[in-house]
């Protein structure tokens, strides 16, 4: 197969940060996709539906006029997120959904939640009303090994969470490990989770390949191969519950470049691409569509896209950096190539 098309597909895990750099990321991930939800990790971060909105019309500006594009805006859930935001939030149109992250557990999470029991009414209401909690599923305590943090939070927190609330609809995301894959399986069909580019095509040794290399550097961080290959078995299983979610995270060169470098990989400018790559090196091509365009809307009760995109084999150069802002990014693969072209 040299050449596939495909309704178009969504990104249900995205960040394109704010100011300047908006009109820089936007248009990679709108020439692409059709949708993304949009973290709220911003500086201060995005607590409200009326910042969440004025958000979403910044966003708005910095679209390509031929790109048709719609941002689904997210609430940050903090210890103090009352249940009255939660209700206005789940009868707006342009909000889908409630971010999770521990205090601490990744980049701008300062103010995440201390402890998850301060919001437990946020989530009887969120269970209520349907409205999905997406969680960064990290324990953020010093003494659990980095490799091992998914998995201790699944065990400490997310099943007596789920026990608690086992109809809330949550999204387990960038899972990174074999007991995600296991966990999220083994839940009822209100428990879903996205998977990246990044974790489907590399492992842990690509963040050390011939000197430790900091655009490799991501949260969750990458894990072993016997992880990976969980990842892209359940990413090509044909399961409903798994979806593309690409995590791209923008930072400058100079922040990743640095002696406490920030986490997080740009793969915005190739993403439906690099998935291809990661479908097609596990024979399983055919599988992508509904990875990428068909349970994301299903599982977020919104309709499916309707018109399409074509990707073509044909490698490319991916440049060495990209503008941001007054700054440059590294995109990932960086001078170096990607095997699938989008026709634009
Ligand atoms: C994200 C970021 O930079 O905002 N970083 C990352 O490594 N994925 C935050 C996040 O989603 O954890
Ligand atoms: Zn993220």
């Amino acid at each position: 197969m040299d050449k596939i098309t495909l309704s178009r597909p969504d990104d249900w895990h995205l960040h394109v940060r704010d100011g300047d750099v908006l009109k820089n990321v936007i248009p990679d991930t709108a020439r692409r996709f059709a949708r993304a939800i949009i973290m709220p990790n911003l500086k201060p971060p995005v607590t409200t539906v009326t910042q969440a909105l004025a958000y979403r019309e910044r966003i708005l500006a910095a679209i390509p006029d031929d790109c048709q594009f719609e941002p689904l805006m997210t609430l940050y859930l903090t210890d103090n997120t009352s249940a009255k935001e939660i209700q206005l939030a789940a009868s707006n149109a342009h909000v889908h959904a409630v971010k999770y992250y521990p205090a601490g557990a990744t980049t701008n999470s300062d103010s995440g939640v201390s402890d998850i029991k301060y919001t437990y009414t946020a989530l009887e209401k969120m269970e209520q009303t349907g409205l999905p909690l997406l969680v960064h599923g990290e324990v953020t305590d010093p003494n659990v090994d980095i490799f091992d943090r998914e998995a201790v939070f699944i065990e400490s927190v997310l099943e007596p969470l789920l026990k608690r609330f086992p109809n809330l609809r949550l999204v387990l995301e960038h899972i990174t490990t074999a007991h995600a894959v296991d966990f999220v399986k083994s839940m009822a069909s209100n428990v879903a989770a996205t998977i990246t580019p990044h974790h489907l095509l590399m492992n842990r040794n690509d963040i050390f390949k011939g000197g430790i290399n900091p655009h490799h550097y991501c949260l969750p961080i990458l894990k072993r191969e016997a992880h990976r290959t969980a990842l892209i078995e359940a990413a090509i299983s044909g399961n409903p519950k798994f979806f593309l979610g690409t995590d791209s995270a923008p930072h400058s060169q100079a922040s990743k470049e640095s002696s406490c470098g920030c986490a997080g990989i740009y793969s915005a400018h190739a993403a439906i691409e690099l998935y291809a790559e990661a479908f097609e090196q596990a024979n399983a091509l055919d599988k992508l569509e509904a990875f990428a365009s068909f349970f994301g809307p299903d599982f977020y009760r919104l309709p499916r896209n309707t018109d399409s995109i074509t990707l073509r084999r044909k490698s490319w150069d991916v440049p060495t950096e990209l503008p941001f802002g007054n700054e440059t990014l590294i995109p990932l693969r960086a001078g170096q190539t990607v095997a699938w072209h989008l026709d634009k």
